[in-house]
């Protein structure tokens, strides 16, 4: 996602003429077999009339490789030669490694001198694998880069659909004063994926659904749904409410309000495909499917449930926030024949990014024998509004604001604390009760449990 990002940057001009890109690892590789395996890995993602050889041979210019072992900070001091600032411009460093490295790796960076005012340090997850472990990494960021120079990344937050909730709910009138628990039943959100583990195995085992997936993206959706309005939109007033809300999550009850599964074999779309701990080579208790009941406990939320969901090998790629409202008060059609249906915003950020509003309306006709009502969706469908708009990988908007330095659509360290604080309670919940993931079938929507869950309150998950 990274190098494909930074070349459809550069395909549009939107990279410093002088932009330098430094790729580095362990492994020594020759600069010219790096520029091969990033042209190799650009050519798939970028669109066809970007890989025009002048296009392609400018991008793979800016880049060179120096290797580095980030578990030894004496070896940094090529990687700070190489890195220098040309014409006093700053440097953006980002690190995508394993949480044991990141001390290292920083010590590593000023000893090279690469930890000065003029840096910026991006962070990709995981950050930590509890509360912690995050707070010992972003102890050791701190004493080298102060919170205004760090960039933790969420990458859904740089998805169009993202950032185009909050133009929803405050560029409208019309929803926020029915955003809230008189005018809202539940919330649901879902992130559902067909992917296995693709390769992913130490990581992904030792991790699990609710760390790899709603401790970062899902519950950077939920707060965006929830937070009160900030006052502009800029970096503090926007993370200030966000972690208004995930300071006010409240514990989940495990027993009643969690469930989680273990893809076995299964079929995805007609393609048999084998169960987790076969692609693992051994049993695990790694969950891949996680559905909660969460709450926020402030006065705006209060008695609102968010239902989260999220798995692998689910029948369908599908990132979806549902809001769905209350009810009418009466319905004055009781009586005609006519159904009634709650409103419901459906966000969908994948595999399509739109937006729909399902309303009631009157089916055509002169209904002698009673009115009939037909649920419809106003279809503010971004692929028709903008048609003509390319949609950007979400690390295309990250790295240009990081380069710009503008941390509005990264986490803070409050935030990413209050989420882990918070998940750590449901990992602790579950060793209380001895919580182990159920099997469900790929393919599947999970285990039926998490069906049962939210039926018991009356509420069918959005599928
Ligand atoms: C990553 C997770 O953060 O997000 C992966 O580690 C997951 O397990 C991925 O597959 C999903 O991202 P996207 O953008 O494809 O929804």
């Amino acid at each position: 996602m990274l190098l494909p990002s930074l070349f459809g940057l550069d395909a549009d001009s939107l990279l410093p003429a002088n932009l330098a890109i430094i790729g580095t690892a362990l492994h020594e590789v020759e600069d010219a077999s790096f520029r091969n395996m990033v042209r190799e890995a650009i050519t798939p993602l970028a669109i066809e009339r970007r890989l025009e050889p002048r296009v392609v041979d400018q991008f793979l210019g800016r880049l060179s490789y120096v290797a580095v072992d980030a578990s030894d900070p004496s070896t940094f001091s090529r990687l700070g030669q190489a890195a220098t600032p040309r014409s006093g411009g700053g440097i953006a460093i980002f690190l995508s490694t394993a949480p044991s490295l990141f001390e290292t790796t920083i010590q590593g960076l000023d000893q090279a001198g690469l930890a000065g005012e003029h840096t910026r340090l991006a962070l990709e997850k995981p950050l930590g694998q509890d509360l912690a472990s995050s707070r010992k990494i972003n102890d050791a960021v701190a004493l080298l880069f102060p919170e205004d120079r760090t960039f933790r990344i969420d990458h859904y937050l740089g998805k169009e659909t993202v950032q185009n909730l909050l133009a929803l709910r405050f560029g409208n009138l019309m929803f926020e004063p029915l955003w809230n628990a008189q005018g809202v039943d539940h919330v649901q959100i879902t992130v559902a994926e067909t992917v296995g583990l693709e390769g992913r195995t130490s990581y992904f085992d030792g991790m699990g659904s609710l760390r790899d997936m709603v401790q970062n993206h899902m519950l950077q959706l939920l707060a965006l749904v929830a937070m009160e309005p900030p006052a502009h939109f800029a970096a503090d007033a926007v993370r200030d409410e966000k972690v208004k809300v995930l300071r006010s999550l409240r514990a989940i009850d495990v027993v009643t309000e969690s469930v989680t599964g273990q893809y076995g074999a299964g079929a995805i779309a007609g393609t048999p495909v084998t169960g987790y701990s076969d692609e693992l080579g051994r049993a695990s208790e790694a969950e891949t499917f996680v559905a909660l009941k969460a709450h926020v406990d402030n006065w705006r939320w209060q008695g609102v449930p968010f239902y989260l969901r999220t798995g692998k090998r689910l029948p369908a790629r599908l990132s979806e926030i549902v809001i769905q409202f209350r009810t009418v008060p009466h319905s004055i059609f009781s009586g005609r024949g006519a159904e009634l249906a709650a409103n419901r915003l459906i966000i969908s950020l994948q595999p399509d990014e739109n937006i729909r509003l399902a309303i009631m309306t009157k089916q055509p006709g002169l209904d002698h024998e009673g009115i009939r009502l037909r649920e419809i969706e106003l279809d503010v469908r971004d692929t028709n509004a903008f048609a003509d708009v390319r949609r950007r990988i979400a690390y295309e908007r990250l790295l240009s604001d990081l380069i710009a330095g503008e941390s509005t659509l990264f986490v803070r360290r409050d935030e990413v604390e209050a989420q882990w604080h918070w998940i750590d309670a449901i990992r602790r919940g579950w060793r209380e009760h001895d919580v182990s993931p159920k099997l469900y079938a790929a393919g599947t929507w999970g285990p039926t449990a998490a069906i049962a869950m939210t039926e018991r309150e009356g509420v069918s998950w959005h599928d």
